[in-house]
């Protein structure tokens, strides 16, 4: 094995000893904020979201497990975008219940309130700053997670310059910290959007079509680094991609106009009817 390229120790000399008080906050938070002792990391329920009269969602409800990996299908205008949307509190239900673990209320929250007690989104297109480093890239997403208090110039202490190591690792794109993200693969920046999120120690990710526009390689990989993420955290994917589902599947949901078709294994969902005719037979 080659040596991977050092990571910096300081990346500016302005910093000094600052954010180790807002870095401390974020952490609790991360970690510790989510009561999952009596149920689901996730619990939606009776969740519907009205647009001019048209239900995107209707009357939908779903549970995932703390440190499952959940996948999510159904055919275009299904309402999983919205779905992910009501999670993270970009648009907020008509009526239903929104529950991270058994304790926190998402609906009464704001989108960065959600994303600091530890639910991270990643977007259908990347969003990574092209003209900055992959480590700038993690380091920004990083020290945004700590808030708009925390200085962008203070120094990284060494807990999270291993944070952002291990990230990139997780990512395989160790060997790509000093690289210019936009020189990086539709793959790989889809990748350094995952580790922006896994820097900020997310408890629960959502990942919204990862491997689109990927090649087949890339997307086996993305599949690996879903399934290293179980456990550690609890992952809802929503993918088209049928061969990339079947490869990570555990629990599959099946939407359709606003609610559940069919849950269960991959082969239970294949072979269901009603799911062959409004998603798979097509
Ligand atoms: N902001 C919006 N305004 C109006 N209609 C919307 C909006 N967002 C989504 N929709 C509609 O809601 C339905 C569900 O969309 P979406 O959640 O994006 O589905 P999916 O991600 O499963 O393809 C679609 O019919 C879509 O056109
Ligand atoms: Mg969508």
């Amino acid at each position: 094995m080659s040596a991977a390229p050092r990571l910096p120790r300081p990346l500016d000399e302005a910093g000094g000893r600052a954010g180790e008080g807002a870095h401390a906050v974020v952490g609790h938070l991360a970690r510790g904020g989510v009561d999952v002792t009596h149920g689901p990391i996730l619990y939606l329920e009776g969740v519907t979201v009205s647009f001019d009269g048209f239900k995107a969602l209707d009357n939908l409800s779903l549970a995932v497990d703390d440190g499952e990996l959940r996948c999510i299908i159904g055919p275009n205008g299904a309402g999983k975008t919205t779905m992910m949307d009501c999670i993270t509190g970009k648009t907020r239900p008509d009526s239903g219940t929104v529950f991270f673990g058994s304790t926190i209320d998402l609906i009464r929250m704001t989108e960065a309130q959600i994303a600091n007690i530890g639910i991270g989104r990643k977007f259908q297109r990347p969003t990574v700053f092209e003209t900055l480093s992959v480590f700038e890239n993690m380091e920004l997403a990083l020290k945004t997670a700590k808030g708009p208090y925390a200085s962008v110039r203070a120094k990284l202490d060494s807990e999270q310059l291993d944070r952002i190591e291990q990230a990139l690792v997780q990512v395989n794109l160790r060997d790509a910290v000093w690289c210019t993200a936009g020189v990086l693969s539709h793959g790989q920046k889809q990748w350094l959007e995952i580790g922006m999120l896994l820097v900020q120690q997310p408890r629960l990710i959502l990942l919204d079509e990862p491997v689109a526009g990927m090649t087949d390689a890339e997307a086996e990989r993305t599949a690996e680094l879903c399934l290293s993420l179980e456990g550690s955290h609890s992952l809802l994917v929503v993918e088209h991609d049928m061969e990339f589902v079947s490869r990570i599947a555990r629990t599959v949901t099946v939407l359709h106009e606003g609610s559940v078709l069919a849950e269960g294994s991959m082969d239970k969902v294949r072979g269901d009817p009603q799911v062959i005719e409004v998603y798979l037979g097509r």
